[in-house]
């Protein structure tokens, strides 16, 4: 198993503030999300503005897009994104519009993993060519109570098996990543964790110590 990596995922209201953290974390990170409340307040200049700012860094426009996945996916790869997400809810001509439209422009599709979803869709998804998938705890099932259990770990083994490159996101902490020691994880998610923290590159140095103590180095 690889070291995963980290991305930062920005979901502020304004680019000022998403930039602001871009500034203080950016050489902490292997990939920068314009996350989907950042894209919805900001719209194409978020993902325009993150190419510009970390030119030498994965971008990611967290659109969950649920149709017009060929429109969407050109703008966003076209603004500099690297991978964009489609949500498991779209129909399968949607993602296979968004992820034809990714290969012309050298990006990914990733599939949002929330609410119903099945093996099925997973290699469906798989046979016409996705190849990332991004296992999701949403903000209000978290807020909810929900946590991660066994039932989350042994789904997260059969889509490795699909052939899907796992990312994991929701509520994760530097404390929370050795739930997830037997996991083939591309990378971890963070949000709040970084941007809401007193002192973020003190938590992002926490991140890389786990992820060392767990994983190895790169
Ligand atoms: C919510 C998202 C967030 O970007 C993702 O959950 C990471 O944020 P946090 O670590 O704050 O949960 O896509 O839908
Ligand atoms: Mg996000």
């Amino acid at each position: 198993m690889s070291r995963p990596l980290l991305q930062l995922a920005l979901d502020h209201t304004d680019l000022h503030h998403a930039l602001r953290d871009v500034e203080l974390l950016a050489g902490h990170v292997d990939i920068v999300e314009a996350g989907t409340i950042l894209c919805l307040n900001e719209g194409l200049q978020a993902v325009r503005s993150l190419r510009t700012h970390c030119p030498d860094k994965i971008i990611v426009a967290d659109w969950k897009v649920a149709d017009a996945g060929e429109a969407l996916a050109q703008q966003a790869f076209s603004a500099g994104a690297n991978w964009m997400t489609v949500i498991c809810a779209a129909p399968l001509a949607t993602v296979e519009k968004a992820h034809q439209a990714a290969v012309q422009q050298n990006g990914e599709v990733q599939i949002e993993l929330f609410g119903n979803w099945t093996f099925d869709d997973a290699r469906a998804w798989h046979s016409i060519g996705i190849r990332q998938a991004i296992y999701h705890r949403g903000r209000d099932a978290q807020a909810s109570g929900q946590s991660w259990g066994e039932a989350d770990l042994a789904r997260m083994k059969v889509l490795s098996e699909i052939g899907l490159a796992l990312s994991v996101t929701g509520g994760i902490t530097p404390e929370s990543l050795t739930l997830f020691r037997d996991i083939n994880v591309k990378a971890f998610i963070a949000g709040r964790a970084l941007t809401t923290a007193s002192q973020p590159q003190q938590v992002a140095r926490a991140f890389h110590q786990q992820l060392t103590d767990i994983w190895g180095e790169y």
